[in-house]
């Protein structure tokens, strides 16, 4: 049995879809041992409803000690699924290849400092782009960085505002996260 950390600071629609992924096999032997906010949000009720272990540490200067020091020792990976902290290279190097992130972004465009939630879809509207997408990568110190795992487009027409992109773009993210996290977990 695989044991996984979820980090989330919002709404955690895609922490949802993690657990509904273990629960029809796409995630298979895998458990998540516990789910962390790094501030008040609805994703640790969602954690709550479901029997998970959860924990809130608050954002600020020993988030990333508090961290290490309450996640169970055994863990195969910790995944970031809306999670908006920046983690500290002296953890990142604690769990070698054992982080993963999802971005609303074809990265590595429109990634890096504040290019976050509605940020990323405003930025890529205005530059009229004519597609967009999700991206699973590992995590390492530089922002949005990391390899890709994996990765899925959708197009932009040009009726698409913003919040029609954010939803279009979770969309896709509902399907490659529990991918890239058994992938990750299996390879
Ligand atoms: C997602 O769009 C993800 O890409 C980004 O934050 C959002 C989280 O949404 N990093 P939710 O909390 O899972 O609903």
């Amino acid at each position: 049995m695989k044991n996984i950390a979820v980090l989330i600071s919002g709404s955690g629609t895609n922490l949802e879809r993690i657990i509904e992924g273990i629960a029809s096999n796409e995630i298979p032997n895998t458990k998540i041992c516990m789910v962390v906010a790094d501030r008040p949000c609805y994703g640790l009720e969602r954690a709550k409803k479901h029997g998970i272990p959860q924990a809130l540490i608050p954002r600020g200067k020993t988030f990333s000690e508090n961290l290490a020091h309450c996640l169970p020792k055994e863990v195969d990976l910790i995944v970031l699924a809306g999670f908006l902290s920046i983690l500290p290279q002296k953890f990142i190097t604690l769990y070698p290849n054992k982080i993963i992130n999802i971005h609303p972004s074809l990265l590595p465009k429109f990634g890096g400092k504040g290019m976050w939630g509605m940020h990323v879809h405003n930025a890529v509207i205005a530059a009229q782009e004519s597609e967009s997408g999700a991206t699973v990568h590992y995590v390492t110190a530089g922002i949005d960085e990391g390899d890709i795992i994996l990765q899925k487009k959708v197009d932009i027409t040009t009726e698409d505002t913003p919040e029609s992109l954010a939803q279009k773009i979770h969309e896709v993210e509902y399907q490659i996260l529990p991918k890239a996290i058994s992938q990750v977990l299996n390879s």
